[in-house]
């Protein structure tokens, strides 16, 4: 064989296909565009169900690509899952696809169960059969949350043995879907490795959260319901950087294991706020102090965790991942992104979201 066409057959052994779930969703789209843009002998398969957290513009540059392909589908629904596994087969699996928000898992415990636990367990069950007898070389990752642990105190911190405690249908949900991952380990040996994250913040992130939600509002002059007396805290990682850390993890971390992340970056909600209202004032030329003044305490959410923080030394002692991006950075370029993608922003909060966000906050007043 001539140089070219060994080069050729080399370039396709390599080849690998590569499930991505929850592409279109905030953490995912980052996701996608990093692996699609990153490793153009891998196969990118998008998988999502376009719920109204998950959006294709958020990926809009990379769906033209040779090494990308959509797949629209339910995870919840077994046949569905299943007949995708008969036409395509994966070699890895990066699972983000879930209902990702607290507040509507209040309302809506169900929802959660369907696409979290019986999702995941779809594709738990699909990967067994895929790589029975052939489990060499793949993997299922599986991404999770801090909420897992349930809540902390003034002091300590998250590590990968904490027990599970969870105090939300959300996280009662997640964790439930973390266990079927290390049960499916333990019992058929499935390669697994699974990460559990602290609250990500960046571009995209649907405006149901803290950081968007409270930047929409800002720029229409909205309240902002600080949920009961604002003392509760978070550990914010800016999305890019958790993207970062799941390339690594998929590639380097070792199957069975899991591995915290944060970004050693905790703020009481309400600094968090004042910080915000600050930046935003100055770049929407208006004077300092206008934007604090939306800020209005509302009723509490039910359950509220006090305290989430990682300890994320594993990750950085054995794989040498760090955050990137600063607090300050990360912030600045996230009210950039949005103030520069007011269609965006426009159309997510257009339609089913006025209903979500009047029936959501009229409870708190
Ligand atoms: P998101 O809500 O922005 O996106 C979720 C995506 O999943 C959407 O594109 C949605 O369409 C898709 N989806 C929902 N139900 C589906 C179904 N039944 N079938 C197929 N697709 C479906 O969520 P996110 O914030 O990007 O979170 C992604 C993952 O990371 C989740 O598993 C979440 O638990 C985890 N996580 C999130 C954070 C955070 O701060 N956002 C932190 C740690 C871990
Ligand atoms: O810790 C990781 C988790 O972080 C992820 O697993 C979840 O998917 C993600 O939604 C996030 O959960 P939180 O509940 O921490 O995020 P949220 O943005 O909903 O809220 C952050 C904090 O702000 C929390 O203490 C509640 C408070 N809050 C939130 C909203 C939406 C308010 O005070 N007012 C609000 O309107």
């Amino acid at each position: 064989m001539h140089g070219n066409g060994r080069k050729k057959l080399e370039i396709y052994k390599m080849r690998k296909k590569i499930l991505i779930t929850g592409g279109a969703g905030f953490i995912g789209s980052h996701v996608v565009r990093l692996f699609v843009n990153k490793y153009p002998e891998y196969d990118i398969v998008n998988l999502d169900y376009l719920t109204y957290a998950g959006n294709l513009g958020n990926i809009k540059d990379v769906v033209e690509a040779p090494n990308y392909s959509f797949e629209k589908l339910d995870i919840a629904d077994a046949s569905a899952v299943n007949a995708l596994f008969k036409e395509q087969h994966f070699d890895g699996i990066i699972h983000l696809a879930a209902e990702s928000h607290v507040d509507r898992s209040i309302e809506n415990p169900m929802s959660f169960v369907l696409t979290n636990v019986i999702g995941t367990v779809n594709l738990l069950n699909a990967a067994r059969e895929q790589w029975k007898g052939k489990m060499d070389g793949k993997r299922f990752y599986h991404i999770s949350t801090d909420e897992v642990y349930g809540s902390l105190g003034k002091e300590g911190f998250f590590l990968e043995t904490t027990a599970y405690d969870p105090n939300s249908p959300y996280s009662a949900s997640k964790a439930s879907s973390d266990h079927f991952v290390r049960s499916y380990g333990e019992t058929y040996d499935l390669p697994y490795v699974l990460t559990n994250c602290s609250n990500n913040y960046g571009p995209n992130q649907f405006p149901e959260k803290l950081i968007p939600l409270f930047i929409n509002n800002i720029r229409n002059n909205k309240s902002l319901p600080v949920y009961g007396d604002g003392m509760y805290t978070r550990d914010w990682l800016y999305v890019l950087d958790h993207a970062l850390a799941i390339d690594l993890v998929y590639h380097s971390g070792k199957n069975t294991e899991t591995y915290n992340i944060g970004g050693f970056n905790e703020w009481t909600n309400i600094d968090l706020i004042r910080l915000l209202c600050g930046i935003m004032d100055k770049k929407l030329g208006r004077a300092e102090g206008t934007s604090v003044k939306l800020i209005t305490y509302v009723k509490d959410r039910p359950g509220h965790d006090r305290r989430y923080a990682i300890d994320a030394s594993k990750i950085n002692e054995e794989l040498g991942w760090k955050p990137t991006v600063t607090f300050q950075e990360g912030l600045a370029a996230t009210v950039q992104w949005y103030l520069e993608n007011e269609e965006w922003l426009n159309s997510v909060t257009s339609g089913d979201y006025q209903n979500y966000y009047s029936s959501m906050y009229s409870k708190r007043s």
